[in-house]
């Protein structure tokens, strides 16, 4: 839990670990970064890592790991059936989940294949509190049809409601009765929910709607993949959870959820997915998949190292010394910007601090794509990368209209366990300054637009000459300073 310092004006997160490896970083001069952005089309996804100097358009797979899980990795048992190392993931699976029903997968979207094709076909709908990039597009690409029950208030983007990601559950009632349970290919909770800024879901909502499913008989889904920060604000912001342990709280979702499935690159601090069930009855349906799609039944895709991996960072997923450094970090740089008037998601959630494009650049139009434009113009401030979470990474109607984000965010992620708090600062710094020169920052326009997922290799291109006109106002403040 936070510590607190003597003098009050030195409040700051406290880091629980100390750093044993260090990877040299590069701070490019603002000419290259212009260069680099563009050549990038515009596209963070497209940077080259050489190229940045804080990398936080993920959190995925990046986390920093710890001596435990190195050495873990060191005892894999590399054998293509029957491995240890399966053992030895199942058990660690079983210590915090209490379940013995598993199923490995490569990745997280990979668990979510597995289940669409269990699940959906044509005229299916998955209901869910809000829908995440790769869960859709699998759904989608199966026939089945996503409909978001999450509350209003999660929509809402400066509050300080404390579980914005908790689901309508009047709508949730309303809508299993309207589509009836049998077009319901399930139910899904997505614990941190990625894309309204990282919000949690509280532990009383999460019964709840499998309350419902079971009245209901649908099933129920958990999205653990960023549970951790929630089970984090669960025991921060919830009272009933506050003297519960965390291994209570993970054993208490899986005796209700019907089915659980992660992504080891978030929980578990490695690579990987995995899906768990407390009855065999869904993961004797799921089985079939796997070797199908990823691997043997014990391995899954997954490289053997990083199951291990994974299993002991599923174990230091129950450690409040840990799953706090995220979201006390967040919350850091959350202050500094709100503070400062920066429009950020509030209040600061999981997985990182969430820059409000729609209030940055208020005048720019959605088809300028303005979350993609604060995210280029930071990157050319400050080489620190983030990633478009906004229209860009919606999907186009099947008639090819524009489908407006409900929220146009710049995310700035946190990776586990990763950066300093300078660095922090540092990012802190080049936003205000982003901020300050917000009237710089014009759109941005399509040069080659993928049908799928265009968030990851799409191209754009600047509207006009404002990303010039930006390096030129950073000499002028900054001098020769990187
Ligand atoms: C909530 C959620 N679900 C699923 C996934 C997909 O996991 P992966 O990136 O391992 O495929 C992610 C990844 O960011 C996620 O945040």
């Amino acid at each position: 839990m936070a510590v607190k310092f003597y003098q009050s004006e030195n409040q700051v997160p406290l880091e629980m670990h100390k750093v044993r490896v260090v990877q040299k970083l590069n701070l490019l001069p603002v000419e290259e970064r212009l260069r680099a952005i563009q050549e990038a089309g515009n596209n963070t996804f497209l940077l080259q890592n050489r190229d940045i100097y804080m990398d936080m358009i993920t959190d995925s797979g990046v986390n920093a790991m710890s001596d435990m899980q190195v050495a873990a990795m060191s005892v894999a048992d590399d054998s293509y059936a029957g491995s240890e190392t399966w053992n030895r993931a199942k058990a660690a699976v079983k210590t915090v989940f209490g379940v013995d029903n598993v199923l490995p997968a490569h990745q997280g979207r990979a668990a979510e294949n597995i289940l669409a094709e269990a699940f959906v076909k044509p005229g299916k709908v998955a209901l869910m509190n809000f829908h995440f990039t790769t869960t859709k597009a699998h759904i989608t690409r199966l026939g089945g049809e996503v409909v978001e029950l999450v509350d209003k208030k999660g929509l809402i983007p400066q509050s300080d409601d404390p579980f914005k990601g908790d689901f309508n559950l009047d709508n949730l009632r309303q809508a299993i009765d309207e589509y009836t349970p049998e077009r319901v290919a399930f139910v899904r909770v997505e614990a941190g929910t990625n894309l309204i800024g990282g919000q949690p879901v509280s532990l009383e909502n999460m019964l709840a709607v499998t309350d419902i499913c079971h009245q209901k008989g649908v099933v129920s889904v958990l999205d653990a993949s960023l549970l951790q920060d929630n089970v984090y604000f669960m025991k921060t912001r919830e009272a009933q959870c506050k003297y519960m342990d965390t291994k209570e709280i993970y054993h208490l979702l899986a005796s209700r959820f019907d089915i659980i499935y992660f992504s080891a690159r978030k929980l578990g601090f490695s690579r990987g997915g995995f899906i768990l069930s407390s009855d065999p009855k869904w993961t004797n349906m799921m089985m079939e998949f796997v070797p199908l799609f990823e691997g043997f039944l014990t391995y899954g895709g997954m490289e053997v190292r990083s199951i291990e991996a994974a299993a002991q960072g599923l174990i230091e997923s129950l450690d409040m010394e840990y799953i706090s450094q995220g979201p006390e970090f967040i919350a850091y740089l959350v202050k500094e910007l709100d503070d400062y008037g920066v429009p950020v998601i509030k209040p600061a959630g999981g997985l990182g601090a969430h820059l409000n494009c729609s209030e940055f650049v208020p005048n720019m139009p959605h088809n300028q794509y303005p979350a993609a434009a604060v995210g280029a113009a930071l990157y050319i401030a400050s080489g620190v990368r983030g990633m478009e979470r906004g229209t860009v990474s919606e999907q186009r109607e099947p008639d090819g209209t524009e489908r407006y984000a409900e929220l146009e965010l710049q995310r700035l992620a946190m990776p586990r366990r990763v950066f300093t708090l300078s660095q922090v600062k540092y990012c802190a710094d080049r936003v205000k300054w982003v901020w300050d020169n917000r009237q710089i920052i014009g759109g941005l326009q399509w040069t080659s637009e993928p049908k799928v997922l265009r968030f990851f290799f799409g191209r754009m291109k600047e509207i006009g000459h404002w990303q010039e006109d930006l390096v030129a106002k950073f000499r002028e403040d900054f001098g020769d300073s990187l």
